[in-house]
């Protein structure tokens, strides 16, 4: 009897111990942006306003009748405040978004002639940088529903 009482124990412990690793894990790698570090943030808003603002607006409200196409049929530019679509998409789609124009996971490829692929332009540090200070203007509520969109789909889940 004493002897399955510990062993049974031992195997709730290691089963303990396996989830509290697994969440820790998933903790660690849930988010790629840093939209609470000041510095990433400062550095991502230089980015913004060099590379980023002339098409989605220095106030990030996107290009004026984004959600139609342009006249030349291109789309347009959208917002990155929380008003737009950014947030709905995991890091790392954003990150590929913004390096490759494409993401699997969001479905989307974007127009090449719209939207500059950055993978020369900007670093991997520097992209998360710009991205981070999009996040960080967004509303607590909005950074809380982009959070729940990283569980879901994994933040870090790089392809
Ligand atoms: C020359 C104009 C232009 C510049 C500069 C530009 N973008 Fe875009 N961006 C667009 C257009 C247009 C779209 C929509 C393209 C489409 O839907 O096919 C877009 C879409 C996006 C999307 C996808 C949004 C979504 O919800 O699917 C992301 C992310 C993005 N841009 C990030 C950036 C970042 C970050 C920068 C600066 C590093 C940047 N863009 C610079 C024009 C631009």
């Amino acid at each position: 009897m004493t002897v399955r009482l510990i062993a049974g124990c031992i195997v709730l412990l290691f089963g303990a111990a396996v989830m509290i690793f697994v969440a820790g894990f998933d903790g660690a790698n849930a988010s790629l942006l840093r939209p609470n570090d000041p510095q990433t943030v400062a550095t991502g808003q230089d980015i913004y306003a060099a590379e980023c603002a002339s098409c989605h607006g220095l106030d990030r409200k996107g290009q004026v009748g984004w959600e139609k196409k342009s006249s030349d049929g291109h789309p347009l530019a959208p917002p990155h405040d929380g008003s737009g679509h950014t947030w709905q998409h995991p890091d790392h789609a954003l990150i590929e978004l913004t390096k490759y124009g494409t993401s699997e996971v969001a479905c989307r490829t974007l127009d090449s002639d719209a939207m500059p692929e950055f993978q020369e332009t900007l670093s991997d540090e520097q992209v998360i940088a710009v991205l981070s200070y999009i996040k960080a203007q967004w509303s607590p509520e909005v950074q809380r529903q982009h959070d729940e969109v990283n569980a879901v789909f994994g933040g870090s889940d790089q392809k």
